[in-house]
């Protein structure tokens, strides 16, 4: 398992250059105010230099049988006092599926590669109980297996992406279970699923072949795990033209010696993509940062985006790598977590502030500014553990309340598909406003994030190649970086319009501490 980033490691980010800050000095025209606490500052954004398209899966999510992501989150079960659909939580599905699932990765990360599939699927009452090893020692009873995630992935929308066990199972029970979910009819596998519910094959396309497979997923070298992946994937078939998309287990952050030994290792065999986990670690409980804490964390950022920047280089640097996609499967913030929660609402669980919207903010700008560098990114995690975007009060809550995190995913949502294009702005290492933007044919989308806790931005941004007209933007802002959503108040950080000017090819607006905005505008 990736640990949080210690506070050596922060440094070393905090000292790293980010991307945008390496441009040319002259791109950048920055005008500061005799007053600190409020700085101009001067973006532009290039309408006609395209990065590449801002895939949907770019906003995709994770789900790992760990606390309450599952069961007691997202699995109530049928037979709950909680208003639920076939088991899954009413309240959560609506809300999910009004921010839109575009892929959801399932059971694990560690707990991927300690879960053998045929213990999730036939009639519930016989499904074997399990301890669930990594997270808790607690019994596990199974009801929420594959047909149960499939069911999910349908509700909301989201393409299913499977983790398989290679730490402790073989090619021919990650072999089977494809065949199981994919197949369509007339082999005992697919005939055993249609009994038990579905004779329309899952067609699950994303297959992950372990997961940190240096730590948790079996401690192994980058040569030994090569190996295995070339045995699982040899068997791992296309059935009834469903294409696989197998994603061999990739690097904690930037670590260049296990990119480069996996490669090595695999020698011709090319998987379709690379996972990389990259947490941003925090040294307080989430909601009690300190300055120095909040700065260091987002500092993190930088490095974030450098490392997706080296990474890619490092495949591409391989006969065919290029062809391999880059898939940042679990990223998020990692804060140091009380006992006391994790005992009354499950392990990881944690709560999301104005800071972790600021985080996601971060994040999501990068992945847009990077667009032609990445395949997929997932947080981690959906509900109840870690950067989530739900949490609820326990397994039993009633309460389910929609974190800043989701709302800072609310307000990328227009990006989804488009096209992201350049943008230059002042980003004083490591620490600046961050600013991506993407378009279609009729539509310009900007999100800029102010990262900083003492001043407030006046955003003066020049659309170069386009006139801009009908201008809206929605922000997310609380000047208190601790400010959440509580139980008992849902609503205290929620995007909000927000003022702006358009002008032909100028947009101006005010961007106060702690925030993150996006500007949707018409283009010509
Ligand atoms: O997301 C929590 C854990 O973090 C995952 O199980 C593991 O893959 C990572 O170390």
């Amino acid at each position: 398992m990736s640990r949080p980033l210690s506070r050596r490691n922060f440094i070393s980010a905090a000292a790293a250059v980010s991307a945008t800050a390496l441009l040319p000095k002259r791109l950048f025209s920055v005008a500061s105010t005799a007053n600190a606490s409020s700085v101009t500052r001067r973006v532009t954004v290039r309408a006609d230099s395209e990065v590449g398209v801002v895939r949907p899966e770019f906003h995709g999510h994770f789900v790992e049988h760990l606390g309450s992501c599952v069961y007691g989150g997202l699995w109530v079960g049928k037979n709950s006092r909680l208003p639920n659909i076939v088991g899954y939580r009413k309240q959560a599905v609506e809300y999910l599926k009004d921010l839109g699932v575009p892929v959801l990765r399932w059971p694990g990360g560690c707990f991927a590669d300690d879960y053998h599939w045929r213990d999730g699927i036939g009639p519930a009452a016989k499904r074997p109980r399990r301890v669930n090893i990594h997270w808790g020692d607690y019994v596990e009873d199974g009801s929420f297996g594959t047909h149960e995630f499939i069911g999910l992935c349908r509700l909301l929308g989201a393409q299913p992406y499977l983790a398989g066990n290679v730490g402790s199972s073989t090619p021919h029970e990650l072999r089977d279970w494809i065949e199981y979910c994919n197949y369509p009819s007339g082999s005992t596998l697919s005939d055993e699923r249609a009994a038990n519910g579905s004779p329309e094959p899952f067609r699950v396309r994303y297959w992950g072949v372990g997961n940190e497979s240096w730590g948790c997923g079996g401690n192994m070298r980058p040569e030994e795990y090569a190996r295995l992946y070339r045995d699982f994937a040899v068997y791992c078939r296309e059935f009834g033209g469903t294409e696989l998309f197998l994603v061999a287990s990739g690097p904690s952050g930037d670590d260049t010696r296990w990119s480069r030994g996996l490669m090595d290792g695999l020698g011709w065999e090319r998987p379709q993509g690379v996972s990389m986990h990259y947490y941003t670690g925090g040294e307080d409980l989430s909601t009690s940062f300190s300055r120095d804490h909040l700065n260091e964390q987002l500092a993190i950022y930088a490095k974030v985006e450098e490392s997706i920047i080296h990474q890619r280089a490092v495949l591409d640097s391989y006969e065919h790598g290029g062809d391999v996609g880059l898939v940042l499967d679990e990223w998020g913030v990692w804060d140091r977590i009380p006992e006391e929660d994790e005992k009354r609402y499950g392990k990881l669980w944690q709560q999301s502030t104005m800071r972790s919207a600021v985080a996601a903010g971060l994040g999501l700008n990068i992945f847009n500014r990077q667009a032609d560098k990445l395949y997929m990114c997932n947080i981690a995690q959906m509900v109840n553990v870690l950067q989530s975007l739900l949490v609820t009060d326990g397994p039993e809550g009633e309460h389910c309340v929609r974190t800043t995190t989701y709302y800072a995913f609310s307000l990328f949502k227009p990006h989804r598909a488009k096209t992201a294009v350049r943008v230059e702005a002042e980003a004083p290492a490591p620490l600046g406003l961050s600013v991506s933007a993407s378009r279609s044919d009729k539509e310009l989308v900007v999100t800029f994030v102010n990262p900083h806790h003492d001043s407030d931005l006046q955003v003066e941004c020049a659309i170069k190649e386009g006139n801009v007209s009908d201008g809206k933007a929605q922000i997310l802002h609380d000047p208190d970086w601790n400010a959440f959503n509580s139980f008992d108040n849902p609503d205290r950080v929620v995007p909000k319009q927000h003022p702006i000017s358009t002008k032909e090819s100028r947009v101006e607006l005010e961007l106060p501490r702690l925030s993150v905005a996006t500007v949707v505008m018409s283009i010509r």
